[in-house]
């Protein structure tokens, strides 16, 4: 291996997490019903997925319904549900073809019943795949994540299973629904907002971010390459020199 391969391959991002935004006005723009968007948005959810796994990247979160899109009109958000739920079903073969591995984040426990057992279903078919660990944040909220994990530990400390000084970045990292995972080293957001809305505050902490200005159902699979070469570009310095 030259030294560039291995340059390339020590800088080769592990984890991209993308918030996928503009279905809406991606539909909005043809005249179509908002929900038009995001069934095109799940066509993009698959490209993305297999582009992923073609560069060989082995953990992809995808922010998918925030804590926040509950508050959208029911109408959407039953809409929303019922996309998933064809798609995990819909999608679960291809999974397992591609040996990818399914994985939720978030409060999935406020899903509806129908949807958190499809979702279900679909993680444990998938458990034992190893090429790829696919994220979908799903009720999820940043915040909300944080809080989770700031109580879990300290129900440890008051049963006396850990120790106040012990609490560390590892800590809080090991508590979170990330855990055991590495933190994105690349951040994708679509539809040209430069806001966080509420994703993976603590994990983003260093992690290199590129915008684009197209809505998420025409994120293709080169948009994917190029934001990885961009990657590739930066020289991420982690606060030395
Ligand atoms: C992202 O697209 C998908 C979800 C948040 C579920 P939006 O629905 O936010 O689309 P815009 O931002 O209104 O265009
Ligand atoms: C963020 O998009 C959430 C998802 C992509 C699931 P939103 O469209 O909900 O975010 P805001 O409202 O523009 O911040
Ligand atoms: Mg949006």
């Amino acid at each position: 291996m030259s030294k560039n391969q291995i340059a390339s391959e020590l800088s080769a991002p592990k984890h991209i997490a993308i918030i996928m935004d503009g279905n809406g006005r991606w539909a909005n723009q043809r005249g179509l019903p908002r929900i038009a968007g995001h069934r095109a948005g799940a066509e993009s959810v698959r490209r993305t997925v297999e582009g992923c796994k073609n560069l060989g990247i082995k953990h992809l979160t995808l922010y998918a319904f925030s804590s926040e899109n509950w508050k959208r009109p029911e109408s959407e958000i039953k809409a929303l549900m019922q996309l998933l739920e064809r798609f995990l079903k819909e999608k679960t073969k291809e999974m397992m073809a591609h040996n990818v591995r399914l994985n939720a984040i978030g409060r999935t426990d406020m899903l509806p019943k129908k949807t958190c057992a499809q979702l279900n279903k679909a993680i444990e078919k998938t458990a034992n795949n190893t090429a790829l660990t696919l994220n979908l944040a799903l009720s999820y909220g940043s915040r909300e994540e944080i809080v989770d994990a700031a109580k879990l530990i300290a129900e440890k400390v008051a049963a006396g299973k850990l120790s106040v000084d012990d609490i560390d970045n590892s800590t809080i990292s090991s508590h979170l629904y990330t855990a055991g995972q590495p933190d994105p080293d690349l951040l994708i957001r679509t539809s040209g907002e430069f806001r966080l809305s509420n994703f993976l505050l603590w994990q983003l902490s260093y992690s290199e971010i590129v915008i684009l200005d197209k809505f998420w159902p025409d994120f293709a699979e080169s948009d994917l390459y190029d934001a990885v070469t961009h990657f590739h570009s930066r020289q991420r310095r982690f606060g030395a020199i």
